[in-house]
């Protein structure tokens, strides 16, 4: 057998010996992450193997909507305050936060019909219907709804969290906002309205979008948000409809635990739109537009 070069040793094991590892450190990996509570948060109500993987899938997607609140939340103060730069940045990273929410969709398909109905009961009434980060990210993008927060009355700190973000403007009324400060007319029924009212799309926001697309090269700044802001709804939407099929997929058109009619209640939300004009304005855009 040929002997092997210098340089192309292996061994089994990483030599530590010339690292200077922290062996005793008074702030370790696992307390400043809080491991202990978070890894044993993860209670599944019965021995069926499948529920763990229910239970971390929900917690995963529950953590990656924290990060979105936090960074939508920030990008919306930039753009009020016209730094869109910084915005951008942050409505990049919801937008790669999306796409691992979306690829999670592939890891639960892996359950089966027969293996969810083995620990269904154990879920009682709980639902994601109830997930107030998940409304609250709906009402921050623009989908108002102020049926939605009555689930959350029994707990007033949500509740009042929520009842907050209703009420405040969305991040396209920001947006619109911003346009009407760069000079687009906007009616007082979209720049100064009741924020916790669904947003009703208007003929002059779609007319400002359409100038913008058609003159990138002055309004370069609105062109790249019109597109961030495009790019969080389009993940949104691949996200309900990649729910949808997983739930198609393993409860059919049964009832949801949270007491929608299922698959049925999600199919309309595939219709909303946070940010409207944005999308009808792709239909009226010319050929050439620069
Ligand atoms: C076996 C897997 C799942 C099933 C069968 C399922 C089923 C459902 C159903 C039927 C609904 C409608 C409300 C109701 O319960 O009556 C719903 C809503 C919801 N689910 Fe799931 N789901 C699953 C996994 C997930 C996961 C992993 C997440 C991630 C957080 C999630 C988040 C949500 C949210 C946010 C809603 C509210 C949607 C809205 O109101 O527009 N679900 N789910």
């Amino acid at each position: 057998m040929a002997k092997r070069k210098e340089g192309q040793a292996r061994s089994a094991s990483v030599d530590l010996s010339q690292e200077g590892v922290h062996w005793d450190q008074p702030m370790s990996y696992g307390d400043y992450l809080q491991l202990e509570p978070l890894l044993s948060a993860q209670r599944p109500g019965t021995a069926e193997h499948d529920e763990m993987l229910f239970i971390v899938i929900h917690q995963v997607s529950e953590l990656w909507l924290k990060q979105c609140l936090h960074e939508a939340h920030a990008a919306a103060a930039h753009i009020a305050s016209d730094r869109l730069r910084p915005a951008f940045k942050m409505l990049t990273r919801v937008a790669r936060i999306q796409a691992q929410m979306i690829n999670a969709w592939e890891v639960l398909v892996t359950m089966t019909p027969a293996d969810y109905a083995r620990f269904r009961d154990s879920l009682g009434q709980s639902s994601g219907f109830q997930s107030f980060q998940y409304r609250e990210l709906e009402f921050l993008l623009g989908n108002k709804n102020a049926a939605m927060i009555e689930v959350h009355r029994r707990h007033p700190e949500r509740y009042r969290r929520l009842s907050e973000v209703l009420h405040a403007p969305s991040l396209y009324d920001i947006s619109l906002q911003l346009l009407a400060r760069r000079g687009f007319a906007l009616p007082d029924s979209v720049v100064a309205r009741d924020w916790s009212e669904p947003y009703r799309p208007c003929d002059e926001v779609e007319q400002a979008w359409a100038d913008i697309y058609r003159d990138t090269g002055r309004y370069w700044e609105l062109y790249e948000l019109a597109e961030k802001l495009v790019d969080t709804e389009y993940h949104f939407h691949q996200w309900r409809f990649s729910h949808l099929k997983t739930v198609e997929r393993i409860i059919g058109q049964k009832p949801g635990t949270g007491g929608t009619g299922g698959a049925s209640y999600l199919a309309k939300a595939l219709d909303l739109q946070f940010f409207p004009e944005l999308w009808s304005v792709r239909t009226t855009l010319e050929e050439g537009a620069s």
